[in-house]
Formats: structure tokens, sequence, C-alpha cells
């Protein structure tokens, strides 16, 4: 594979080779010397046309540990603000000399478009594309779930994964609002590949039409949906106002009803299994889809998801430039 577009082209050992790269990338980590010099001489661009603080910095942390070179973009304050177009920029950037371009965009299919159109001749590797797909986030989530999931006998200890280690059996569900989350498409490509099964909860309004070939199912009753599938994990999903405001609103009658119905406080947590993880990709809406005390406790994964995003992102940088090696 000559980029990393969408999750649902890896396949099982594609995704498990992936993982297993992000571990080796994770022990490099703990040394007093992060640094390897993987891609020394390389150039990597992060394209960034639309908000981020998570995904964009740890790119860069990626791109840097790996010794590459990183210039970074972002849309406010560019000449996209005077109507530049996507080829355009792409060109512009090419013209610096990249090696690798990390994008994000709004719109749906625009990593696709800048992999495929003929602009440019570099690995492309997609941070988020509109609703449709973030498969850097579902590597992360994956690798997060292969330290606390071990098949066979359920809990992990959260110690680093071993090598070729999958999800069989593993039971994740994933809450919120699904209809703006690309988060959500590409854990459930990924994580199904991977051997899970993947329970969708979302109140009707917030899931979307044409779901017949999802690999999932989908309720919109939480607490039946706890009870009934005894989870593994439990990722909530941010309430993506923004999206909803440029939609009109009216997704959901009150934030106070969404939260009773869908958001995760202590008591929907103690209903979980004791080994039970608690995720989110961030940015939270405290308050919201997950009260400051679930997002707190002690076994929210939050944090750790962030530090492993770092090192899947290493992994998948390494795996499509090292010695022009394209061993995705
Ligand atoms: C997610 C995104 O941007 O899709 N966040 C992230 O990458 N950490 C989810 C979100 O914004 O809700």
């Amino acid at each position: 594979m000559k980029h990393l577009l969408s999750a649902k082209d890896l396949t099982h050992d594609e995704a498990v080779m992936v993982l297993d790269t992000a571990e080796a990338m994770a022990a490099t980590q703990s040394r007093a010397v992060k640094k390897l010099p993987t891609l020394r001489g390389k150039t990597v661009v992060n394209l960034f046309f639309e908000d981020s603080t998570r995904t964009r910095l740890s790119f860069e942390a990626a791109a840097k540990r790996l010794s590459a070179d990183v210039i970074n973009f972002s849309a406010k304050g560019s000449s996209v603000s005077k109507g530049e177009s996507l080829k355009d920029t792409a060109q512009t950037i090419m013209a610096m000399g990249a090696d690798a371009v990390v994008i994000r965009h709004r719109a749906c299919g625009a990593a696709h478009l800048l992999a495929h159109a003929g602009w440019i001749n570099v690995p492309v590797l997609n941070a988020g594309d509109g609703t449709h797909q973030h498969p850097t986030q579902a590597l992360l989530d994956a690798m997060t779930l292969r330290r606390w999931y071990v098949p066979g006998t359920g809990a992990g200890d959260g110690s680093p994964a071993p090598q070729g280690r999958d999800l069989a059996g593993a039971e994740v569900v994933i809450v919120g609002d699904v209809l703006h989350s690309r988060v959500a498409r590409s854990n459930v490509d990924l994580l199904t590949t991977l051997g899970a099964r993947v329970t969708l909860v979302a109140p009707p309004t917030l899931l979307p039409v044409g779901m017949e070939n999802w690999t999932c199912s989908v309720s919109y009753d939480l607490d039946a949906t706890i009870q009934a599938v005894r989870p593994d994990a439990v990722m909530m999903l941010r309430v993506q106002r923004e999206r909803m405001s440029a939609a009109g609103g009216g997704f959901f009658p009150s934030p106070d009803e969404y939260s009773r119905a869908y958001g995760l406080d202590l008591t929907r947590r103690r209903a979980m299994p004791d080994h039970a993880i608690v995720m989110h990709p961030g940015p939270m809406n405290r308050g919201l889809e997950i009260t400051a005390e679930a997002a707190d406790d002690p076994r929210s994964r939050v944090i750790e998801q962030v530090g492993n995003g770092v090192s899947v992102r290493m992994a998948a940088l390494y795996l499509l430039l090292a010695d022009e090696g394209n061993q995705l």
C-alpha cells in the first residue's frame, strides 16, 4: 500500500503489522533519547484545513521522533482563505520538497483526491476527511484496546501487547454522534477486521442512513446495551456541535436529555464489567457526552489513547516512508 487513506483498506495482517510496529515504536519512547534516525533527510508536510489539537501535534511529534523535517500548514491565515484550491496548495507544498503529506480536510474524499488526482506522487496519510475516515485514530484505539483486552481470557493489564495479538471476541460499544463521526466509521471497519464485535448506540437522529453494509449492530438504548453486551470497552463520541449548527441543529431535544439517555456517568460506568475501559477520541465535551467523574475515572484511557497516537503515527510514517519500502 502506498497511502493510508481508510481503515477499510487494511487487511487483518496489515493492521496487526502496523500495531506490532507501533508497539516497537512505543518501546523506544521510554528511552532517555526518544529520537530515531529512521527518516533523517525526509520531509513530512502536515496540511490541516480543519481544526485539530491532538492529531496535528501527534503527527508532528511522530515525524520528529523519526528525525524527519516537518512543515506545518494550517488553512487559517494561509492563501486558502483567499480561495486557493487544494490542487494549487498541494503543488505548492510539493515544490518545497515533501516526501509525505498528512492531510485533514472538511470534505469527505479529500485525502483520496490528493493521493490519486496525479498532482503529487508521495504517500498521503489521511488525518480525517469530513465525516468519512480517520484511520490513524482507529489504529490508536485498536492499540489501546489490544493492551487492555486479551483474546480468550478477557481483561488485559495495559502492558504492551505481544506481537500478533488481535481483538478476537472483544465487545466494543461506541456511543453518541455516529452521524458526524469519522472515528466511529473508521473504528467499525478496523475493529471488526481485527475480530472485535462493535455495537453502535445513538439516538435515531444521530445515525446515518444506509447502514445496511456496516459490520456492526445498532441500538438506541445505552443501558440495555451495557447489560446485554457486557462490553470490554465503551467508546464515547464527541457531540459535534460545529457540524450540527451547520445543518441547522435539531438533532436532540436538549443537552440535558442527551446526557440522560446517552451520556456516560459513574452509574453507567459501574454497570459496565469491572475490567471494561472507557475511551474518547477527544476533545471531550465534559458534562455532555461524558461527566468529569467518568472522564477522570481510573478506567478512563483517554490520556493513554493520546500517547498511543504518537506510536501508531510513527509506525505508519515508518512503514510508508522508510527505505521507500511501502511496507504497508
Ligand atoms: C476526532 C476527529 O477530529 O475526528 N478527534 C481527534 O482526531 N482526536 C473526533 C472529534 O473531533 O470529535
